[in-house]
């Protein structure tokens, strides 16, 4: 049976992680399911008839998506519309509950407003603060970011905000998409 490919994008490899265990858990119901940086699915193309269920997941990165995750979903998005679909994001002011749904998170709201391709599952998941691995630039931006939204400010910060429960619980949303 045709199974259920997720192309993600990740700066520092959150997006990965997350990525890897919806993976872990998707195959847990006996479901296919592959992994493809975004990259790599440029680069390599993709075999569209192993799958009848793609998700794209990216985190947001200065208030914005990656240019490769709207290059994707604008050269494929025939075979997004021809399956079933999800996109999921990963953003730091998620950490707040009311900022983690898709009618709370700016944004999904702006992802919404902007993309052509209407994804028949949404998600959102709060990311990762990770200072002492991320270049100085970016650290100091998120810092603002962080002053700004009254989060942790404090080089050494290292704190997964991600919440592994939503994410065994949406493997489980994909996996019942990608069996109806
Ligand atoms: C360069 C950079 C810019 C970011 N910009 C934002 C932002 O504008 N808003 C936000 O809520 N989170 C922002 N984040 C937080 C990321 O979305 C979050 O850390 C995510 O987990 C990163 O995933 P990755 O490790 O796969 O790149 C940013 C992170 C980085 C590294």
């Amino acid at each position: 049976m045709p199974g259920v490919l997720i192309v993600y994008m990740s700066r520092r490899g959150h997006t990965a992680r997350v990525t890897r265990t919806l993976m872990s858990a998707i195959e847990a119901q006996g479901t296919e399911c592959d992994m493809m940086d975004v990259v790599e699915a440029k680069h390599e193309g993709i075999d569209w008839d192993k799958y009848h269920t793609v998700v794209i997941g990216a985190p947001v990165l200065y208030g914005n998506f990656d240019d490769s995750v709207w290059a994707f979903i604008d050269q494929h998005r025939p075979q997004l519309e021809a399956r079933h679909n999800a996109f999921f994001c990963l953003s730091v002011v998620a950490r707040k509950p009311e900022k983690a749904t898709v009618e709370g998170n700016r944004y999904m709201q702006k992802f919404i407003a902007k993309s052509p391709w209407r994804p028949q599952l949404l998600k959102v998941f709060a990311g990762k603060v990770d200072y002492p691995n991320w270049g100085f630039w970016d650290s100091l931006s998120i810092k603002f970011i962080m002053k700004m939204t009254k989060g942790p400010t404090a080089p050494d910060t290292v704190i997964d905000y991600t919440d592994w429960n939503e994410v065994q619980a949406f493997a489980l949303a994909i996996d019942e998409m990608a069996k109806a």
